[in-house]
Order: structure tokens, then sequence, then C-alpha cells
């Protein structure tokens, strides 16, 4: 028995390693790549993922999964059996033939996604969204091995690609409550009239400058740069690519201090989390991220609960305002702080503030899942989406292409895909109250971090979350490191303490 699982661990493990070498292929095509290599690079990446496909779904891997199944194992063997059978038995009941339509199809509608985009057009856009739909309500039809029964079901089906063991009804409940308590919340700030100075932010700040002082940031946080890299490209990312080599990317505006800044904090979250993952476990589940839900919870709490934090100002300020002497001179560290911790609802989830941003993610969460079911004809969804964020948000959508087209997501058919974003941020405000609980003795958290100790917080991160990887599922991961089930609290928490600070 243990001769079956060493077997079944080596074939998989070696499977990720093929994996990661399309990974850094994947990179390379967004950061270094001639144009001219595209063609080229897409034969090779599909070469690769099919390779990878072939000897993860291979007749004898689900022969030993299943003879794995029925014995005892020590307790990590169990938990990567658990997670191969899973990912496992969602690759085998998509056909082939399904997921080469979607990935044509993916292509076609991510195409015609971005010229309706550009021109704000939804009806260009509109049958490859429906087609997309379509789609992937094939595949929930197939991973639930029958006609979905509910619009749960079908979106649970779905879901589970993203986050593991969620359900939707779950989801609901959660961002229901979320959402009655951030709408009068932000309506609050709205109607104050206060506005936080925001205009500081849009001054010159010389790119290198920022290059150099968000890399310093990363640094003292714990980013290993012999382990990583920085690089630039359209869309901040991290990608994990083998225990040692961790890549983030950013952008850079010499005239935004923030894009570049946040963006560079958030990705070492991720990348902070990929490289405390445990190398010896690599290619196996046990060195893996538990969740898209736990790694967003890992860029947001060092992005949101650390990177705008006083405490970290007190440290980071004045050496930001000495660099940029010639915008921030005459800028007193609160109203920076202030700036930097804006609550204004906005048209656009990418650029929106810590407080709006889950109202953007619920709307599309309710969307989807009617969009998928069927409530929602793809002829209405401009119209509805510009009604939910009246509503929610209180902004008229003067164009598709800041309302309802704005994401690229579902052009890819990344249905399910939206609320692990708001998890992230739910999981990180409960880990870093937890963290505060727990650290810094008599004079807390915030004093350590204040002195530019970030060592302490990044080894209970590492002691609570990393260090697990896929053990244990999300859910039960979170609820061994803050002691709690899921709640809304300690994010509503510390946006009312927010709010009560600023407006
Ligand atoms: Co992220």
């Amino acid at each position: 028995m243990a001769d079956t699982y060493r077997d079944l661990s080596t074939w998989l493990v070696e499977t990720t390693v093929l994996g990661s070498a399309g990974a850094l292929l994947g990179w390379d095509e967004l950061t270094y790549m001639p144009p001219k290599a595209a063609v080229g690079r897409a034969k090779q990446m599909s070469l690769l993922s099919r390779m990878c496909h072939e000897r993860f779904t291979e007749k004898k891997v689900g022969e030993q999964l299943g003879e794995l199944l029925g014995q005892r194992l020590e307790e990590g063997e169990a938990a990567s059996v658990r997670e191969w059978k899973r990912m496992y038995d969602r690759a085998v009941k998509v056909p082939a033939s399904l997921v080469e339509e979607i990935a044509r199809e993916g292509v076609i509608a991510r195409q015609a996604w971005g010229e309706a985009k550009g021109m704000s057009e939804y009806a260009i856009f509109k049958p490859h969204l429906a087609k997309t739909i379509e789609l992937q309500r094939q595949v929930a039809k197939c991973i639930c091995e029958h006609e979905p029964r509910s619009a749960d079901e079908q979106y649970d089906a779905l879901l589970d690609a993203y986050e593991p063991y969620e359900t939707s009804a779950n989801l609901r409940g959660i961002f229901g409550r979320l959402r009655e308590q951030l709408v009068p919340l932000i309506a609050k700030v709205r109607e104050s009239g206060k506005q936080a100075p925001v205009e500081i932010l849009k001054r010159a700040y010389p790119v290198e400058k920022q290059r150099a002082l968000s890399m310093e940031a990363a640094k003292r946080f714990g980013f290993d740069f012999d382990a990583g890299r920085l690089d630039t490209t359209l869309h901040p990312f991290c990608s994990g690519i083998s225990p040692g080599d961790v890549r983030i990317t950013t952008r850079y505006d010499g005239n935004d201090f923030g894009n570049c800044f946040f963006s560079v904090v958030h990705e070492t979250g991720h990348a902070l989390y990929e490289q405390g993952l445990p190398e010896e476990h690599w290619g196996t589940p046990l060195g893996e991220a538990a969740s898209l839900g736990v790694h967003e919870s890992q860029s947001r709490l060092w992005e949101n609960l650390v990177g705008r934090s006083e405490a970290f100002w007190r440290f980071f300020y004045p050496q930001t305002q000495e660099v940029f002497a010639e915008s921030l001179g005459n800028v007193k560290a609160d109203e920076f702080l202030w700036a930097i911790n804006a609550i204004r609802p906005s048209l656009i989830r990418t650029e929106s503030d810590e407080a709006t941003y889950n109202l953007h993610i619920i709307l599309r969460f309710e969307l989807e899942q009617k969009l998928l079911w069927g409530d929602l004809p793809v002829d209405a969804l401009p119209e509805t989406w510009n009604k939910g964020m009246k509503q929610m948000l209180g902004v008229d959508v003067p164009d598709d292409r800041r309302g309802c087209l704005q994401d690229v997501h579902w052009s890819q058919g990344a249905f399910g895909y939206f609320p692990t974003y708001t998890l992230g941020n739910l999981n990180a405000a409960a880990l870093f109250a937890k963290a505060k609980a727990e650290l810094g003795g008599a004079e807390g958290l915030e004093e350590q971090i204040a002195r530019g100790e970030f060592g302490p917080l990044l080894q209970w991160l590492r002691e609570k979350i990393h260090r697990h990887g896929r053990r244990y599922p999300a859910k039960e991961l979170m609820r061994q490191a803050t002691g709690q089930e899921l709640s809304i609290e300690p994010l509503v928490a510390h946006l009312k303490k927010k709010v009560e600070r600023f407006w």
C-alpha cells in the first residue's frame, strides 16, 4: 500500500513539474516574449497542458486513487489523496472535446469582449457571452452527472473549481449580511460631503523611484528576491512557478502613487504565501495553496490591513516623503493616510476602494448565478447591471464599457470566480484580528509594525496558513487559524473604524 502511494505520488509530482514549465512559459508570454513568438508559444503551451491533462487523467491514476481511498493512510497522505481524487473526478467528468471547445471559444470570446469593451458595444459581445454560458452549463451538468436541479447546484459545480467545498447558499447568506452593513456605511461617507484629498496621489511620482520604493516595502515584508522577481505587465499578477521561483509583476504610472505601490504590496502578499508553502511537498496538494479565497486573504492582508494602516505609515512615510519630496514635501502624514484610505463609490471594480469593492463583487455574484440558470437573459444584462449599481453604490453607469463589459472573467468562462475576492477580504480581516490578539505582547502588533518589524506577523501566517498547503479544506483551515466560523464582523469592524477615523 505504501508502494501504491509512492508510485502515484511520483507520477503526479512529475505532472506538476511538467505543468510548472508551462507556468514559466505563461509568465514569459506576459512579460518578455517578442510578439512574433505568439503562435509558437500557443503550441508549446497547449501541448504541455494536454500532456499534463493526459497524465493526470490516466486510468492508472483513477485505479490507484480508488485503491488508496479504502486504506488507512498517514494524515498528510490521506489529505493528498482526498484532494487528488476531487481534482481527478472533475478532470475526468468533463470530456476532452468540451474542454477543447471551451478553450477555442474562450479565445474568440475574449477577442470579441475586447472589441466590445473598446467600442462600448455590448451587442458585439452578447452572442459570445450566450455561447460561453451555454458551455459552462454543460460543464456543470457533466460535474453533477445530471441536469442540475437548482441554480445553487449548478453554480456550486463551477464554484468548486475556484473555492473547493464552498456553496452558493452559504455565500448568499454572508454576502447578504455584508451588503446590509456596507450600503449604509458607504452612504454615510457619501452624505458627509467630506472628500479624501486624493489629489496628492496624482502628482509626479517618477517611475524608477516607485519601483525602488515598492521593492523596498516588499523586501521589508519578507519577499525573498533570491527566490523571485518583480517585472512589468499590463495587469499585475503573481506566479508561483516552483519553490524558489515566485514572480510578481506590477505596472507604473508616473502620475499615480497608489497604482504601482499597492499592486506590488498585494502581489507580495500572494508571493509570501507561495514562498511559505512547504518545499518538501511540492507537486502534491500539501505544497499547494488552500483555495483562491485563502490566497486572496494573504494579498489583501498585506495590501489593506498592513499596507494602508496608520502603523505601517508611521514607519514608512518619512522615507516615502523623502523619496518623493517634490510631491509630498508639504503633505502631512495624516493627509496622505486619508488619501490612501479614500472611500468613494465608483464604476470600476479594479479601481474601487476596500469598502465599495465588495459591493461590486456581490452584484457580479448575483448576476452570474442568474445568467447561468436562465433567470436573467443576456439581453437584459446591461440594464440589470446598471440598476444594481444604482441601488448598491448610488452611481449611474454611463456606458457598458464602464458597466457590464469591464471585466474579462465571463469571456473566459470563469463563472464562480468573483466570490473568491470577497472571501479573501473577509478572511484577511479575520486573520488580522486574530494576529492582533496573539502577537506583539503588551505593546501590540501595531507597535511592531510601526517599528518596521514584520517578521512576527509573517511567521504567524506561515504557521497558521502557509505551511499547511491544502491539508485542510479552506474553511477548516480558517477555522483553526482564527478560532471562528467565517463571519463578516472583522471586516465590518475594520471598515467602521476607518470611517469613524476619517469621516
Ligand atoms: Co489577488
